[in-house]
């Protein structure tokens, strides 16, 4: 999960990173409340997480609290990359002396935690990048000894940091390595982190990702999830432990395995153009082992998507056999109809592999008037996108 920026700023004071006190707002009445607090001086910045704000015109400076005012009204409802902007951070402003850039990071392809360190940090970073490589100083680390003060000092030594702020900069990285994996974060990036003109060391841009897959040893990350820009129905999924994706066709996918799954939505969209482009609705894995619970709880969340018009439900038994599979659908079928759910859009189902004979059998034999079963995965995916098409 990606954080705006003034979350990602909320866990570095946590943690000990020197950042400028703010909150945020989201009309601009409460940025005039927020701007008279910090006494009126101060920067608007827009929360989208996108980079490039600056560039945008999503960070402006006010003189006074008129000003903010002013900043945070064009800022807010802004369109950055797509993104518009609901919230601004106010924060009280710094003097820049130098703005210098810092990263920690996993380094997929290497295996490894990477510092990412430039003297020549703001906006202009990716040009730096380009043009001066060797001004971007990449430190691999080693997951198992980690960031100490002896570590962050070689860091920022190789970086070439000014010795006036060597020390400074040296405490930040610690601290930075800290909110790293205390928070279980895949990204930390600090740009800019300047120097004042008195010589003090601030971050003045917080980018946090945190790593989802341990979610479960952080309670207090579940604020920072953004639920209002989500998708309801992936909301719902995700309640429920599916993995769903929202796409923007008429044909729900139900499968087992994430393999299995995303072929079923090639061959969907491939069969659908005959019948006038009709697409998948979704992506969901219900994973192997699947129980009727879970059979019924993936309905329920393809079957309330108002654009689904057809449903393919295809199905490789593995270690699942196709007989645990029929019965799930039949149960969860029957679990619908006991929640008080309409099942009036038709099921396309294609069983195969292990106990394929056995899982046909049970389904012919419940004949439920909804469902429909076509042998071939090919010929399921076309039967399906018809039905669709014809909007039954
Ligand atoms: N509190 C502040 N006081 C003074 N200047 C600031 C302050 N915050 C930001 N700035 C200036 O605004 C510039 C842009 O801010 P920031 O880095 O947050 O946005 P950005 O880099 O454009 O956005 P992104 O990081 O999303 O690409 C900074 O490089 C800095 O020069
Ligand atoms: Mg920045």
């Amino acid at each position: 999960m990606d954080l705006y920026e003034y979350q990602g700023r909320e866990l570095f004071a946590r943690h000990g990173v020197p950042v400028l006190g703010g909150g945020v707002a989201t009309t601009s009445q409460e940025a005039r409340a927020l701007a008279e607090q910090l006494g009126g001086r101060v920067v608007v910045k827009a929360q989208v997480k996108t980079g490039g704000r600056g560039k945008a015109g999503g960070v402006k400076l006010a003189d006074d609290v008129d000003e903010a005012e002013k900043h945070a009204r064009a800022i807010l409802g802004m369109d950055i990359k797509g993104h518009t902007v609901k919230k601004v951070m106010l924060t009280t402003t710094a003097d820049i002396a130098e703005e210098y850039y810092f990263s920690f990071l996993l380094d997929r392809a290497n295996r490894t935690f990477l510092a990412i360190a430039s003297t020549e940090g703001g906006m202009d970073i990716e040009e730096v990048a380009a043009t001066t490589p060797e001004k971007v100083v990449r430190v691999p680390i080693d997951a198992t000894t980690g960031v100490d003060h002896a570590k962050a000092r070689q860091i920022v030594e190789q970086a070439g940091f000014p010795a006036d702020v060597a020390d400074q900069v040296t405490d930040v990285v610690v601290k930075l390595w800290e909110t790293f994996t205390a928070e279980d974060a895949t990204l930390v990036e600090v740009n800019p982190l300047v120097k004042t003109p008195e010589g003090a060391v601030l971050a003045l841009d917080a980018k946090v990702t945190l790593d989802d897959n341990a979610d479960f040893r952080h309670p207090d990350h579940a604020e920072f999830a953004d639920i209002s820009a989500q998708d309801p129905l992936e909301r719902a999924a995700k309640e429920r432990d599916l993995n769903y994706v929202k796409l923007d066709g008429q044909v729900g996918i139900i499968g087992n395995g994430a393999g299995l799954v995303m072929s079923t939505l090639d061959v969907v969209a491939y069969a659908g153009e005959e019948f006038g482009g009709v697409r998948p609705a979704n992506f969901l894995d219900i994973g192997g082992g699947a129980s009727a619970t879970v059979m019924a709880n993936g309905l329920e969340i393809v079957l309330s998507d108002p654009a689904v018009r057809s449903v393919f439900v295809n199905v490789f038994g593995g270690i699942t056999a196709c007989d645990e599979v029929a019965k799930g659908i039949v149960q969860a079928l029957r679990l619908l109809e006991e929640r008080g759910e309409q099942v009036t859009k038709p099921l396309v189902v294609r069983l195969d592999g292990n106990n394929a004979a056995e899982g046909r059998r049970i389904l012919d034999e419940a004949a439920h008037p909804l469902v429909e079963r076509v042998d071939t995965m090919d010929g399921a995916a076309r039967r399906a996108a018809e039905l669709a098409a014809r909007g039954v």
